[in-house]
């Protein structure tokens, strides 16, 4: 038996090259060892308040680029969270197995409450136990999570051991999958912290849905030194940044690419990168725009997802329902 790996993402925004070249790197080898769920989890989504229609276009264009970047809907199960309904019972259900001790004690409530004190509704705070339900649903063995997310993904383990304790084993308890390292990609305008979306500097970060024109223009614009060396250095973060990426586009060593550039100037160099990802990204683009030309066939490949999800989840929740004394 494949273990069971289950992963949550969020669909507000287009991936990044940051996301790319870093855990998505590992996801097509991931699916011929473990049985791999990726769900788009569009009901944590309205935790912040959401246009109705960018939030399906934003739903429909992660899927086109999860199958873009290799992920065969044969082998892995791609799907939208609210259409299978199990989710939000075993959320119910589990909300009575949570303290509000806990969900007071989680960090990521108290950072996003502080961010949006106008819309501090129940689903921020209960956000970590529908998580919870996402993986327990699927007797989730290792989930892939961040440094952000392991306090949720301790939670989830905790509910787990606790409803194990009273009712049997019900539930997998998950371990958190710590992939092989990826690499780390850091922002074009602030080297020193990770490229993110929610940078306020459009220029940061390299969206996959970037034309190659604007992807050179961004990285003729990164920040890097005044030195003139085109080496790794803990003190040379952005040029560091920048090897980095052109050794993972063009599948090379980071020595390898110092000895490309060595002895070339800063501008040819930043052109060159730019260059290297805009061709990386192109086939990947041309496969998404594919995908996106053709609504019936996606929706057919969520309805299939949403179906081999509900198959399995229903399991768990006939079991948890049983054990509790549902009638
Ligand atoms: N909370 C995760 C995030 O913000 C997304 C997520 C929801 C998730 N459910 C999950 C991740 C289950 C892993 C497993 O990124």
């Amino acid at each position: 038996m494949k273990k069971i790996i289950f992963s949550g993402i969020k669909p507000t925004g287009i991936p990044t090259l940051g996301s790319l070249l870093g855990a998505m790197s590992h996801w097509e080898k991931l699916s011929s060892d473990y049985n791999c769920l990726y769900c788009v989890v569009d009901m944590h989504a309205i935790t912040i308040r959401q246009d109705p229609k960018v939030l399906r276009e934003n739903g429909r264009n992660l899927l086109a680029w999860l199958i873009a970047l290799g992920l065969d809907p044969e082998k892995n199960i791609l799907y939208f969270q609210s259409n299978v309904p199990a989710h939000a019972e075993l959320s119910w259900i589990l909300n009575c197995y949570t303290y509000v001790g806990e969900l007071n004690r989680m960090t990521q409530f108290k950072d996003k409450s502080a961010k949006n004190t106008e819309n501090i509704n129940a689903g921020l705070y209960t956000y970590p136990v529908l998580m919870a339900a996402d993986i327990l649903l699927f007797q989730t063995n290792l989930v892939p999570v961040g440094e952000d997310q392991r306090q949720h993904l301790e939670l989830c383990r905790d509910i787990a051991g606790r409803f194990n304790k009273v009712y049997g084993d019900v539930f997998a308890v998950p371990d958190a999958f710590v992939p092989p390292v990826g690499a780390r990609i850091m922002g074009l305008q602030n080297p020193t912290d990770k490229m993110s979306k929610s940078d306020d500097n459009a220029n940061d970060c390299i969206y996959l849905s970037d034309s190659p024109d604007s992807i050179v223009k961004k990285f003729k614009k990164a920040v890097t030194d005044s030195d003139n060396q085109i080496k790794m250095s803990e003190e040379k973060p952005g040029i560091s940044n920048l090897l980095t990426i052109y050794a993972c586009v063009k599948g090379i060593t980071l020595a390898e690419a110092e000895a490309e550039f060595s002895g070339a100037g800063y501008g040819h160099f930043k052109q060159s990168v730019g260059e290297a990802v805009a061709q990386t990204l192109a086939p990947y683009q041309q496969e998404h725009a594919r995908l996106m030309a053709d609504p019936a066939n996606l929706d057919a490949i969520a309805a299939k997802g949403a179906e081999k999800a509900s198959e399995m989840a229903l399991k768990t929740l006939a079991k948890v329902k049983n054990v509790i004394g549902f009638n």
